[in-house]
C-alpha cells in the first residue's frame, strides 16, 4: 500500500492550469482526468503500457476456451510485473482484494485492476433474461433491473460489467438472443440506454455503480443460419439502420467501454476490423471509451484466415482500434516487439492505455482500489428483500400472454382441481437461465413452490419426462432425454381428472446463451409427445412455456386454449408466474421477438422489406415471394401479447397530414379498455417510408407508451413525430430524411389496427 501511494504522489502534484472557473464541472472534472491520466502515461514504460491492455481470466470460472498454454502461475507472475490491466471472473470481495493488492503494492506503479465480469441479467439475485426484461417494454424497470445488478456486483469486487449485450438479431435458432433486446432496432437502443444508465448511474465513482460494455461490435447478432461465430455478411443499410442504432445509443448514455465481435464482418474480422473500430467508433461517433476484445478473438483471427500468426494478429488487432486483449496473451507477447519494430506506432499503444486508464480514473480506483470490496455491503445487499422483489417486479413485467381463449385463466383461487405437468414445473436451476454464473444452482422458486402460495386448490403434480440427462451446466453441452419416458404414463393418468392442467415445457436454461444454437425451434426432447398426449385426456391445458428464444409451437397454438410465455425469469420465477396465472397480476408484456411458424421461416421479423413480388397475382399461381408449402406469416407478431382486459383502439387523427421542415406532428387515437379487468397497454406506434433512396421497411417501430386503464375507462394518446423519427441512412451514406410520402400505423402489437397517411416535405 505504501509505494501506491508514494506512486500517486506524483500525479497529486499536478496543477490544473486550466481557468476552471470557466468550465462547467463536468468539463472541468473531464479535463482534469485527462491531466492524472497524461501524468501516469508519462511514467509508464513500453511493456508497463501494453501491461495495461492485458486482460486475463480469473482462476476457476471460464466463459471460454482455455487457451492450452495458460496458466494460473504465470498469470501471477504477469500480475506482480505489472504486465495485467484488468481481470475478468474474479468475483468476491476476498478474492478481488487478494489481486488487486498484488498489483498495488508489488507493481512499480500500483495501477489497479479493472475488474470485468458477465451481469447479463443479475449478479446473484438473477432477473429475468434480458429477451424476457425486453417483452416489458418497461424502460424504468430494465433499467432498475440493470442497477440492481451493478449494486450487488459493486459489493462483491465488480467494477465493470460485460453487459449490455445489444446484438439486434433475427434469428431464434441463435442462443444468444436470450441476451439481448430482440429484433427491432429502436426498442433495442431505447433498452441499450436504459441499460447502460442502469449499470453505470450519474457517477461512475459511486460505489454502487460500475462500467458498462455494450456488445458485441458489430453484426454478431446476424451469423449465417444462426449458427454462433458463424460469417456474417451484410449490407451497409443493414449495418447502419438495423445493427448500429443500438451501439449509437449505447454511446449517447456514456458507456464506457465496448466489445468487439467474434464474427467476420464482409470478410473482415470484427477484431482487426479498423472500419468498425476506428473509422465507425473512434472517429465517427467520438467513442472515448476502451474497446475489449471478446475471448480469444485476436487470436481467432488465425482461424479466420486473416492473420498468419499471434504475433500479426495483434499488429492488426492494435492497428484497428481493439485497445484491450481478453484472453489472447497476444499484446503482452508481441506488442513490445511489434512497436520496437515500427509495424505499431507507440502513439496507438498510448491512446489505447489513456482510454483504459481514463475509465480507471472515472470509477475513482485510483483514489482507493479497494472500494468496490465491501464485506459489510456484499452480506446486506445479496439476496435482499429489496433485490428479490424488484427481480420479482421485472419478472411479472417480462410476462407475455400469448393465447386465452375459453377463460381458463386467470385462474379460480379455491375449489379447483390442478394438474402440474411437466419438465420444467419444480425445476429450481432452469429457470435462472443462461448466463448466471454467480447464482447459487437451484436458487429459483419454482412453478409447483410458486403456486403452493395459493393454498385453495388442490394440486397434483407429475413430472411426465425428464428434459434433461444429466445435469446440465454453462460449458458443457445439454444432453435432452428422448427416450426415457418413465412417468409419462403416469402424468398422462394424472392429467385426466383434473379441472386444469398447467402444463411446464420448454427449453432448460442452459440450451440458450453463448454456443447454443438450435436447428429445430420446436420443444425439445418428449415434450410435445406428453403434451399431445395430455391433451387426449384432457383439453383444460395452460400451457406455461420456459425458453430463451421464440418457439415454432403451432401445434399448441391450434390446440391449447391458454399460453403463458415466462422465458427464464429467474429467481423469483414460480412467484411471478403464480401471480399471473392466478389473475394477481395483469399481464402486459409483448414479444420484442417474432415468434414463426416453422422454423423454415427463419429469419422472420416484422420490418421486411416488401420485395418486388409481395403478393399473390393470381389464384394458385407460383411467381410471387413465398413458400409452396406454408404462407409467410408469423405465429405471433412482434409486439403480440394479451392482457386480461380487452383493449379497443380507435379514432385515429393526424394533426397535419404535411409535415414540413423541422415541424412536428401529431398522432393521436383513443383507447378504451372494454374488458373487465383494470390492465396495461404497451400501444405502439409505426411508420412506413413509401418511396426511398434505399429500400425501407413495410413496418418501422417508432415510438411507444404505456397505458393503464380500468375497466370501460378511455384516453387520448398522443405520439409527436418530426423529421427525426423519419430519419435512415440513405443511398447517399449519410442520416437523413428524404421527402415523400408516409403511412403511420398504431396498434397493440405490429399488426396493427389503425392507419393514416402524411407526406414530408423538406
Ligand atoms: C465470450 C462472450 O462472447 C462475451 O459476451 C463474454 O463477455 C466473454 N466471453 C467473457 O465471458
Amino acid at each position: 500500500m505504501k509505494k501506491y501511494i508514494l506512486g500517486l504522489g506524483l500525479f497529486f502534484i499536478l496543477q490544473l492550469t486550466c481557468a476552471q472557473g470557466t468550465l462547467s464541472n463536468e468539463a472541468a472534472r473531464n479535463m482534469e482526468i485527462t491531466q492524472k491520466v497524461d501524468s501516469v502515461l508519462s511514467l509508464m514504460t513500453l511493456p508497463e503500457k501494453i501491461g495495461q491492455m492485458n486482460q486475463y481470466n480469473g482462476f476457476w470460472e471460464v466463459t471460454g476456451p482455455t487457451p492450452k498454454d495458460g496458466d494460473a502461475a504465470r498469470k501471477y507472475e504477469h500480475l506482480k510485473a505489472g504486465l495485467v490491466g484488468s481481470m475478468l471472473n474474479v468475483r468476491g470481495t476476498e478474492e478481488v482484494e487478494k489481486l488487486q493488492k498484488i498489483v498495488v503494492e508489488e507493481t512499480r506503479l500500483g495501477i489497479p485492476l479493472i475488474i470485468g465480469f458477465d451481469l447479463m441479467h443479475g449478479y446473484k439475485t438473477i432477473s429475468p433474461i434480458p429477451l424476457a426484461e425486453a417483452a416489458s417494454w418497461d424502460l424504468d424497470a430494465i433499467g432498475n433491473s440493470a442497477a440492481v445488478a451493478a449494486e450487488e456486483a459493486a459489493a462483491s469486487g465488480i467494477n465493470w460489467t460485460f453487459a449490455p449485450m445489444i446484438d439486434i438479431s433475427r434469428d431464434a435458432r441463435w442462443g444468444r438472443v436470450m441476451e439481448g433486446a430482440g429484433e427491432d432496432p429502436y426498442l433495442g437502443s431505447k433498452i441499450a440506454y436504459a441499460r447502460v444508465k442502469g449499470f453505470q448511474g450519474d457517477d461512475l465513482a459511486a460505489t454502487n455503480t460500475i462500467a458498462a460494455c455494450a456488445k458485441h461490435f458489430a453484426g454478431y447478432g446476424f451469423s449465417e443460419s444462426g449458427r454462433d461465430y458463424n460469417t456474417v455478411d451484410v449490407g451497409t443499410s443493414t449495418l447502419y439502420n438495423t445493427i448500429f442504432p443500438p451501439f449509437m445509443a449505447a454511446i449517447d448514455a456514456d458507456v464506457k467501454t465496448i466489445m468487439n465481435s467474434f464474427n467476420e464482418l464482409n470478410g473482415i474480422p470484427a477484431t482487426g476490423n479498423g472500419f468498425l473500430q476506428r473509422s465507425v467508433l473512434k472517429e465517427e461517433w467520438k467513442f472515448k471509451g476502451f474497446v475489449v476484445s471478446d475471448w480469444g478473438s485476436i487470436n481467432e483471427m488465425i482461424n479466420h484466415g486473416y492473420a498468419k500468426d499471434g504475433k500479426q494478429a495483434a499488429e492488426l488487432a492494435v492497428n484497428a482500434g481493439s485497445d484491450m486483449d481478453m484472453e489472447s496473451y497476444h499484446y503482452v507477447k508481441y506488442l513490445e516487439g511489434l512497436v520496437d519494430s515500427g509495424a505499431v506506432d507507440e502513439a496507438l499503444v498510448n491512446d489505447a492505455v489513456k482510454r483504459i486508464l481514463r475509465v480507471k480514473f472515472e470509477l475513482g480506483l485510483f483514489d482507493d482500489p479497494f472500494k468496490y470490496c465491501d464485506r459489510e455491503r456484499e452480506k446486506q445487499l445479496i439476496g435482499s428483500k429489496k433485490n428479490m422483489d424488484a427481480v420479482l417486479d421485472m419478472a411479472k413485467k417480462s410476462i407475455v400472454l400469448l393465447k386465452n381463449e375459453g377463460g381458463l385463466l386467470p385462474l379460480q383461487k379455491s375449489g379447483l382441481k390442478i394438474g402440474l405437468i411437466g419438465p420444467l414445473a419444480d425445476d429450481k436451476d432452469s429457470p435462472l437461465g443462461s448466463w448466471r454464473l454467480a447464482a447459487d444452482d437451484n436458487s429459483a422458486v419454482s412453478v409447483l413452490e410458486g403456486l403452493k402460495a395459493y393454498p385453495g386448490n388442490a394440486i397434483t403434480h407429475k413430472q411426465g419426462v425428464a428434459l434433461t440427462l444429466e445435469k446440465p451446466s454453462f460449458i458443457l453441452e445439454t444432453k435432452i432425454n428422448t427416450t426415457d419416458r418413465s412417468g409419462f404414463e403416469e402424468a398422462v393418468q394424472a392429467a385426466r381428472n383434473q379441472d386444469v392442467v398447467i402444463m411446464v415445457l420448454g427449453e432448460h436454461g442452459f440450451q440458450t446463451g453463448e454456443g447454443r444454437s438450435r436447428v429445430s425451434l420446436d420443444l425439445p426432447g418428449l415434450q410435445q409427445e406428453l403434451l399431445e398426449a395430455v391433451y387426449k385426456v384432457n383439453k383444460n391445458i395452460v400451457l406455461v412455456l420456459m425458453n430463451g428464444r421464440p418457439l415454432a409451437i403451432n401445434w399448441a397454438d391450434t390446440n391449447v386454449p391458454a399460453i403463458v410465455e415466462a422465458w427464464h425469469l429467474g429467481t423469483q420465477s414460480g412467484h411471478a408466474i403464480a401471480q399471473v396465472l392466478y389473475g394477481d397480476y395483469n399481464p402486459s408484456g409483448k414479444l420484442p421477438m417474432t415468434f414463426p411458424k416453422n422454423v423454415g421461416q427463419v429469419p422472420i421479423y416484422y420490418n421486411f422489406k416488401n420485395t418486388g413480388r409481395p403478393t399473390i397475382p393470381a389464384p394458385d399461381l407460383v411467381f410471387w415471394s413465398h413458400y409452396t408449402d406454408m404462407d409467410n406469416d408469423p405465429l405471433y407478431p412482434f409486439g403480440h401479447g394479451l392482457s386480461y382486459s380487452k383493449f379497443k383502439y380507435g379514432d385515429l387523427k393526424l394533426s397535419e397530414n404535411r409535415l414540413i421542415g423541422e415541424g412536428k406532428m401529431e398522432v393521436s387515437f383513443t383507447l378504451t379498455n372494454i374488458g373487465k379487468y383494470e390492465g396495461k397497454e404497451v400501444v405502439q406506434c409505426y411508420l412506413r417510408d413509401l418511396v426511398a433512396s434505399v429500400t425501407r421497411p413495410v413496418k418501422e417501430l417508432k415510438d411507444f407508451k404505456m397505458v393503464s386503464l380500468k375497466p370501460g375507462e378511455s384516453r387520448e394518446v398522443i405520439f409527436t413525430l418530426d423529421k427525426s423519427s423519419l430519419a435512415f441512412y440513405s443511398a447517399n451514406n449519410k442520416w437523413e430524411t428524404e421527402p415523400g410520402d408516409f403511412k403511420v400505423f398504431v396498434g397493440g402489437s405490429s399488426k396493427t389496427v389503425l392507419e393514416g397517411d402524411f407526406s414530408y416535405e423538406r
